[in-house]
């Protein structure tokens, strides 16, 4: 496995590689690598030649009160993960080296970017659609892998894609999870004891949601009001927001037809977690 920091270096080499014909698959991240990102780095192994995964930290998607700097930083681990699982590069760039002095261009999704976590965390999208634009004219991937952890990212990546006819394939990835639920994050380490046995109750609140579905219940009113019960018999917990939305606009539905994401985000104490469930589709 090879490490790059230099842009450049890691630009020149990947193209020397799909010069010889060999696929190249791709897997952004902000390391702290687990079990979830590591399914992503699996699966594209399983259907490349060359497998890169990206670790960066990005500045431009955190608000200003968020936790950039306290963001979890471990290279030397994620270097063992990323190759036990299959990666072939790892590229590592610097903040200077991303966004150097003078740098002024930005990516801007519109719409689908001001609902849901875009309410609470403006400007992130912007962050993440222009960090993840750079590393795809940088890797130049033919598929690029996100996880449905992150379901209005995925979403928006596919837009932007697809708005911008960038010439590569987003597969989205099935949300791995903890024994009892929690879905992983590199942000869960930072829960005390008692917010950890808290944090399943947001998939207790989705799988509430199911169940309702299943049992003939369209009515988003009535399931987002069961969900919110179960959340805030939690103490430590505090809704963000609970959303019942049409999967490709993400608009709020008032009854579920075929399609829909049911997506929520809750504080757990100084915490913000996020966690969805599809119903009758796919990203
Ligand atoms: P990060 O949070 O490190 O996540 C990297 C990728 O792993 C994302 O596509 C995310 O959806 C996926 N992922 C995280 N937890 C997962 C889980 N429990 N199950 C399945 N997939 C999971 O998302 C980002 O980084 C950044 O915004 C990035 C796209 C790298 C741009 O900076």
């Amino acid at each position: 496995m090879r490490i790059f920091k230099e842009i450049k270096e890691a630009q020149g080499y990947i193209k020397k590689e799909k010069e010889k014909g060999r696929s190249v698959g791709f897997v952004p991240t902000m390391g702290y690598l687990h079990e979830g990102h590591l399914s992503l780095i699996r699966e594209a192994r399983k259907r490349n030649d060359l497998v890169v995964v990206s670790i960066f930290v990005n500045p431009a998607q955190f608000g200003p009160k968020e936790d950039y700097k306290r963001y979890p930083r471990d290279l030397k681990r994620d270097e063992r993960l990323a190759r036990a699982s299959g990666a072939d590069i790892i590229f590592y760039p610097s903040v200077r080296g991303i966004y150097p002095d003078g740098y002024q261009t930005y990516v801007e999704v519109t719409d689908i970017t001001e609902r849901l976590c875009g309410k609470s965390r403006p400007g992130h999208f912007k962050g993440v659609a222009t960090i993840v634009t750079k590393l795809f004219n940088i890797v130049q991937p033919d598929i690029a892998y996100f996880g449905q952890k992150d379901a209005q990212q995925a979403i928006v990546i596919k837009r932007m894609a697809g708005d911008l006819n960038m010439d590569l394939k987003i597969r989205v990835m099935p949300i791995v999870r903890e024994p009892d639920g929690l879905a992983m994050s590199s942000r869960n380490r930072y829960l005390s004891d008692r917010e950890r046995s808290d944090a399943p109750v947001l998939y207790d609140s989705l799988n509430l949601a199911r169940r309702l579905i299943k049992s003939g219940c369209r009515d988003t009113n009535r399931i987002k009001n069961d969900m919110k019960r179960l959340i805030k018999s939690k103490k430590g917990a505090r809704i963000d927001y609970i959303s019942i939305s049409d999967l490709r606009n993400l608009r709020e539905l008032k009854r579920i037809k075929k399609e829909a994401l049911i997506a929520l985000a809750v504080r757990i104490g100084k915490r913000r977690l996020i966690d969805n469930m599809i119903v009758g589709g796919r990203i």
